[in-house]
């Protein structure tokens, strides 16, 4: 695990005239087209190290009580170093300091480590979203030869 507390760094929200950092974002989805779908409504932050940004999440109002982690990655350099445990953690204390109850984010169902890192930090399995992957993507999309269908929603009460 990375020593975090021997190294700065800073998670803040996009600014206007920032470009919006797609090449981290493409880590977590698959077209830029669903992207752009969520980010017309939804708040983009980053997480930088000396200045470099290498990590970001997205978040989205669902309703009165309820966000949305719609996308979350960390530049393939610093995978695996706890850096989306921190932006985890800063999307829940943000989430919780705005006054909402809960908080979810959905991956595929294959998706095993996601999954776990998620559990791990306390959000569980919520509702499956049967065939999404199939129904809001204009082709399959394959991982380790294996087709996305279902998404399931994790949910962390706040
Ligand atoms: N590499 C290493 N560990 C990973 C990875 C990965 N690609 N994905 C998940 N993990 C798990 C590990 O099992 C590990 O668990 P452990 O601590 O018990 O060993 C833990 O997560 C690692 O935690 P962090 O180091 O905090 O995770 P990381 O900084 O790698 O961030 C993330 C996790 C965001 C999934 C990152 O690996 C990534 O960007 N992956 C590619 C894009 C992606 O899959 N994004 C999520 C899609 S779903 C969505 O966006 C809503």
């Amino acid at each position: 695990m990375y020593p975090m507390t021997a190294k700065k760094y800073l998670i803040r929200a996009l600014l206007p005239e920032e470009e919006i950092p797609y090449h981290l974002l493409l880590l977590a989805d698959e077209t830029k087209e669903a992207i752009d779908k969520y980010l017309t409504a939804a708040d983009i932050y980053l997480l930088e190290i000396n200045h470099r940004i290498i990590a970001t999440y997205v978040i989205q109002i669902v309703n009165v009580t309820e966000l949305e982690i719609k996308n979350i990655a960390v530049d393939t350099d610093f995978q695996g170093q706890g850096w989306g445990t921190i932006l985890l953690q800063h999307a829940t204390a943000t989430a919780k300091a705005a006054g909402y109850k809960s908080l979810l984010i959905g991956t595929a169902d294959t998706a095993t480590q996601q999954l776990k890192l998620y559990q791990k930090e306390g959000f569980e399995r919520y509702k499956v979203l049967k065939d999404f992957f199939i129904d809001n993507y204009p082709m399959p999309i394959y991982e380790n030869d294996v087709q996305l269908k279902d998404m399931i929603l994790l949910k962390k009460m706040l």
